[in-house]
Protein backbone atom coordinates (compact mmCIF):
# COMPACT_ATOMS: atom_id res chain seq x y z
CA UNK A 1 0.00 0.00 0.00
CA UNK A 2 0.86 3.83 -0.58
CA UNK A 3 1.47 5.04 2.72
CA UNK A 4 2.28 8.59 1.62
CA UNK A 5 -1.29 8.81 0.88
CA UNK A 6 -2.04 9.20 4.84
CA UNK A 7 0.16 11.82 6.78
CA UNK A 8 0.47 11.94 10.44
CA UNK A 9 1.66 15.80 11.59
CA UNK A 10 3.95 16.58 14.53
CA UNK A 11 2.34 20.59 15.34
CA UNK A 12 4.43 22.64 17.50
CA UNK A 13 4.53 22.00 20.87
CA UNK A 14 6.33 24.20 23.30
CA UNK A 15 7.27 22.31 26.57
CA UNK A 16 7.42 24.42 29.70
CA UNK A 17 7.30 23.64 33.55
CA UNK A 18 4.00 25.72 33.51
CA UNK A 19 2.84 22.49 30.81
CA UNK A 20 2.63 21.90 27.24
CA UNK A 21 0.49 23.89 24.28
CA UNK A 22 0.51 23.20 20.59
CA UNK A 23 -0.94 25.70 17.63
CA UNK A 24 -1.93 24.95 14.41
CA UNK A 25 -2.58 27.39 11.50
CA UNK A 26 -4.54 26.83 8.52
CA UNK A 27 -3.03 26.51 5.18
CA UNK A 28 0.37 26.36 6.91
CA UNK A 29 0.61 22.72 9.55
CA UNK A 30 -2.66 21.96 7.39
CA UNK A 31 -3.01 22.14 4.07
CA UNK A 32 -6.21 23.76 3.85
CA UNK A 33 -8.74 26.44 5.68
CA UNK A 34 -10.47 25.35 8.21
CA UNK A 35 -14.15 26.02 7.89
CA UNK A 36 -15.79 23.81 10.66
CA UNK A 37 -14.52 22.15 14.07
CA UNK A 38 -16.17 18.88 15.64
CA UNK A 39 -15.59 16.81 18.75
CA UNK A 40 -16.32 13.73 19.60
CA UNK A 41 -16.46 13.01 23.65
CA UNK A 42 -18.12 10.56 26.03
CA UNK A 43 -17.91 8.08 23.46
CA UNK A 44 -18.74 4.47 25.23
CA UNK A 45 -16.13 1.71 25.43
CA UNK A 46 -16.70 -0.33 22.47
CA UNK A 47 -18.36 2.52 19.98
CA UNK A 48 -17.18 2.92 16.64
CA UNK A 49 -17.20 6.64 15.11
CA UNK A 50 -17.29 7.41 11.53
CA UNK A 51 -18.19 5.02 9.01
CA UNK A 52 -18.26 7.29 6.15
CA UNK A 53 -15.88 8.75 3.40
CA UNK A 54 -16.14 12.40 2.00
CA UNK A 55 -16.72 12.89 -2.17
CA UNK A 56 -14.22 16.09 -1.22
CA UNK A 57 -13.80 17.07 2.40
CA UNK A 58 -10.43 16.76 4.09
CA UNK A 59 -9.81 16.67 7.71
CA UNK A 60 -7.74 16.35 10.18
CA UNK A 61 -8.27 14.34 13.12
CA UNK A 62 -6.18 14.53 16.86
CA UNK A 63 -6.86 13.07 20.18
CA UNK A 64 -6.81 15.87 22.20
CA UNK A 65 -7.35 13.61 24.99
CA UNK A 66 -6.82 9.91 25.59
CA UNK A 67 -6.95 7.61 22.72
CA UNK A 68 -8.18 5.49 19.65
CA UNK A 69 -7.45 4.21 16.52
CA UNK A 70 -8.28 5.43 13.12
CA UNK A 71 -9.14 2.79 10.39
CA UNK A 72 -8.67 4.00 6.89
CA UNK A 73 -9.78 2.23 3.85
CA UNK A 74 -9.44 3.89 0.51
CA UNK A 75 -11.41 1.07 -1.32
CA UNK A 76 -8.81 -1.43 -1.86
CA UNK A 77 -6.78 -1.49 1.60
CA UNK A 78 -7.26 -0.52 4.90
CA UNK A 79 -4.56 0.90 7.55
CA UNK A 80 -4.69 2.01 11.23
CA UNK A 81 -3.24 4.61 13.07
CA UNK A 82 -3.32 4.56 16.71
CA UNK A 83 -3.82 8.57 18.04
CA UNK A 84 -2.60 8.92 21.70
CA UNK A 85 -0.75 12.41 21.60
CA UNK A 86 -2.51 15.60 21.41
CA UNK A 87 -0.33 17.18 19.29
CA UNK A 88 -0.47 14.45 16.16
CA UNK A 89 -3.19 14.52 13.82
CA UNK A 90 -3.94 12.11 11.15
CA UNK A 91 -4.92 14.12 7.91
CA UNK A 92 -7.85 12.15 6.19
CA UNK A 93 -8.04 12.82 2.47
CA UNK A 94 -11.20 12.81 0.43
CA UNK A 95 -12.75 9.47 -0.71
CA UNK A 96 -11.55 7.43 2.24
CA UNK A 97 -13.45 5.42 4.54
CA UNK A 98 -12.89 5.73 8.25
CA UNK A 99 -13.85 4.32 11.27
CA UNK A 100 -12.53 5.64 14.48
CA UNK A 101 -12.46 3.00 17.32
CA UNK A 102 -11.34 1.72 20.55
CA UNK A 103 -11.64 4.69 22.60
CA UNK A 104 -10.20 5.08 25.93
CA UNK A 105 -11.92 6.42 28.64
CA UNK A 106 -12.63 10.12 28.70
CA UNK A 107 -11.36 10.66 24.96
CA UNK A 108 -11.78 13.40 22.76
CA UNK A 109 -11.19 13.32 18.79
CA UNK A 110 -10.62 16.90 17.45
CA UNK A 111 -11.43 17.23 13.70
CA UNK A 112 -10.70 20.37 11.61
CA UNK A 113 -12.40 20.04 8.76
CA UNK A 114 -12.06 21.77 5.39
CA UNK A 115 -15.81 22.48 5.14
CA UNK A 116 -18.88 22.92 6.60
CA UNK A 117 -21.24 20.28 7.17
CA UNK A 118 -23.00 19.13 3.98
CA UNK A 119 -25.02 15.84 3.81
CA UNK A 120 -24.42 15.38 -0.16
CA UNK A 121 -20.62 15.13 0.77
CA UNK A 122 -20.82 11.80 2.29
CA UNK A 123 -20.83 8.18 0.75
CA UNK A 124 -22.40 6.37 4.40
CA UNK A 125 -22.54 2.79 2.16
CA UNK A 126 -19.58 1.40 2.21
CA UNK A 127 -21.35 -1.32 -0.38
CA UNK A 128 -21.67 2.03 -2.45
CA UNK A 129 -18.32 3.56 -1.95
CA UNK A 130 -16.52 0.17 -3.10
CA UNK A 131 -18.57 0.52 -5.84
CA UNK A 132 -17.42 4.33 -7.18
CA UNK A 133 -14.06 3.43 -5.95
CA UNK A 134 -14.08 0.55 -8.27
CA UNK A 135 -15.79 2.18 -11.46
CA UNK A 136 -12.81 4.94 -10.98
CA UNK A 137 -16.50 7.71 -10.20
CA UNK A 138 -14.67 9.06 -6.86
CA UNK A 139 -11.72 10.01 -9.31
CA UNK A 140 -13.48 13.21 -10.30
CA UNK A 141 -13.33 14.55 -6.78
CA UNK A 142 -9.62 13.82 -5.93
CA UNK A 143 -7.80 17.56 -7.08
CA UNK A 144 -4.22 15.69 -7.49
P1 LIG B 1 -22.02 11.38 11.99
O1 LIG B 1 -21.43 11.86 10.72
O2 LIG B 1 -22.86 10.15 11.91
O3 LIG B 1 -20.91 11.21 13.11
P2 LIG B 1 -19.64 10.23 13.07
O4 LIG B 1 -18.81 10.63 11.93
O5 LIG B 1 -18.91 10.48 14.35
O6 LIG B 1 -20.18 8.85 13.02
O7 LIG B 1 -22.86 12.56 12.63
C1 LIG B 1 -23.75 12.34 13.70
C2 LIG B 1 -24.86 13.34 13.59
O8 LIG B 1 -24.37 14.65 13.79
C3 LIG B 1 -25.57 13.32 12.25
O9 LIG B 1 -26.95 13.47 12.49
C4 LIG B 1 -25.03 14.53 11.55
C5 LIG B 1 -24.72 15.47 12.68
N1 LIG B 1 -23.60 16.37 12.40
C6 LIG B 1 -23.84 17.72 12.19
O10 LIG B 1 -24.99 18.18 12.20
N2 LIG B 1 -22.78 18.55 11.96
C7 LIG B 1 -21.51 18.10 11.95
O11 LIG B 1 -20.56 18.90 11.74
C8 LIG B 1 -21.26 16.70 12.14
C9 LIG B 1 -19.88 16.13 12.09
C10 LIG B 1 -22.33 15.87 12.37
Amino acid sequence: MKTEKYHIINFPKITEPRGNLSFIEQNKHIPFSIKRVYYLYDVPSGATRGGHAHRTLQEMVIALSGSFDIVLDDGKEKKTFFLNRPHYGLLIPPCVWRELENFSSNSVALALASDIYIEEDYIRDYEVFKKMVASGELKKFHKK
